[in-house]
């Protein structure tokens, strides 16, 4: 126990300087920002109408969902704006063309959307970069590998999804941001319950704001003195599990790319995630500050329509339909209660 409280007082010791820093310079928010939260918040509401969970989903939301769900596939062809590109060319040119408007503005509702992602303690430690314009569709295909070079040049655009691996320098934006859009009947945090949430966040995130160099090595040595302290004190005190920066930054991402995707087939459009990029390159190419990593991107447009080997099919309506992607049978990945145990039986 002595062991544990140690560790804590060092690590508390080590950041009270820059986590008091801030601490003390917040002020609590002006009746003009309190004003203005509230009037985003309506406003968004307004937008956004929230299902109200006390209220059974009727059947058509559910079935929506599901369709929503089962049709959007990983897109392997995008058709070019203007359809100056053609299966007899085969090859894609190599010289980008103007972008969709409206797929370019349906894209933009989708990022907002899916910024309702849920992030760790809310703290949102991810950037979007929306690739549209000639220049930077070509300057971006550099940096992609293999076919997805031509995913990025068809594409009407292309989302950068860019994952903070040093949350720690947002703290301060952080905090005067939770105080603004704190709730009415809700007291402000007292600089004890801030340090906490300080606290809490540098170790989860181990997002410290110091050079790659002196970080890496500084949260390795933090999560091995936990993982022993934890084994140590697992039967009668519980301690977290801690990762590194990068799975932290990247796991807080995915959610978001996620939400962008669904609603992207919910406007009818198609998307493409990719990780077969050059992270540095596309960094140097589009001006990403070195502390973002960039576990993926995603080529947003509409496909090209031909047949089953792009990933669609043609139905006797002439329909298309996105062809199905197998996974594994449920069993092997899902279970009831315990690991191994199948949860088909009866269930559904
Ligand atoms: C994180 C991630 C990275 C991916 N990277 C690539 C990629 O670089 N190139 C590619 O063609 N597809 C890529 N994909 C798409 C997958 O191949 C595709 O999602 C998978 O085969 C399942 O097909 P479906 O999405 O159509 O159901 C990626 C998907 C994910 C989630």
């Amino acid at each position: 126990m002595h062991l544990f409280q140690g560790v804590v007082l060092t690590m508390a010791w080590f950041w009270s300087s820059s986590v008091l820093a801030f601490t003390t310079t917040n002020q609590i928010p002006t009746n003009h920002q309190w004003r203005t939260s509230r009037c985003r918040f309506s406003l968004m509401q307004q937008q956004q109408p929230p299902l109200s969970l006390s209220q059974q989903p009727s059947p058509d939301t559910i079935q929506f969902f599901d369709e929503i769900v089962m049709s959007r596939t990983a897109c392997k062809k995008f058709r070019r704006y203007g359809g100056n590109y053609t299966r007899s060319q085969d090859n894609t040119p190599p010289t980008p063309t103007p972008s969709d408007p409206s797929v370019v503005q349906r894209a933009w509702q989708c990022l907002r959307l899916a910024q309702r992602a849920p992030s760790s303690f809310n703290t949102q430690p991810y950037k979007v970069v929306l690739v549209h314009s000639p220049e930077h569709k070509k300057a971006l295909s550099r940096y992609a590998l293999g076919p997805n070079q031509k995913r990025v040049l068809d594409a009407d655009c292309t989302a950068i999804f860019l994952a903070d691996r040093q949350v720690m320098r947002t703290l301060p934006k952080y905090m005067k941001w939770q105080l603004s859009s704190l709730p009415a009947n809700k007291q402000p945090p007292g600089r004890k319950s801030k340090f906490m949430l300080a606290l809490y966040i540098s170790l989860f995130s181990s997002g410290y704001p110091l050079p790659r160099f002196l970080a890496v090595p500084l949260s390795a040595l933090f999560r091995f003195a936990f993982s022993i302290l934890e084994w140590f004190t697992r039967w009668f005190y519980v301690l977290p599990t801690f990762c590194n920066a990068e799975a932290w930054a990247y796991k807080q991402v995915m959610p978001v790319a996620m939400v962008y995707m669904l609603a992207c087939t919910s406007r009818g459009l198609a998307t493409g995630p990719m990780e077969g990029i050059n992270a540095a390159g596309i960094r140097k190419v589009l001006k990403i500050p070195r502390r973002y990593g960039i576990p993926l991107i995603v080529a947003t447009g509409l496909p090209y329509r031909t047949d089953e080997e792009d990933g669609y099919t043609i139905a006797k309506d002439n329909q298309l339909l996105p062809s199905v992607v197998e996974r594994y049978p449920m069993e092997d990945v899902i279970f009831s209660n315990q690991f191994g145990n199948s949860a088909l039986v009866g269930m559904i």
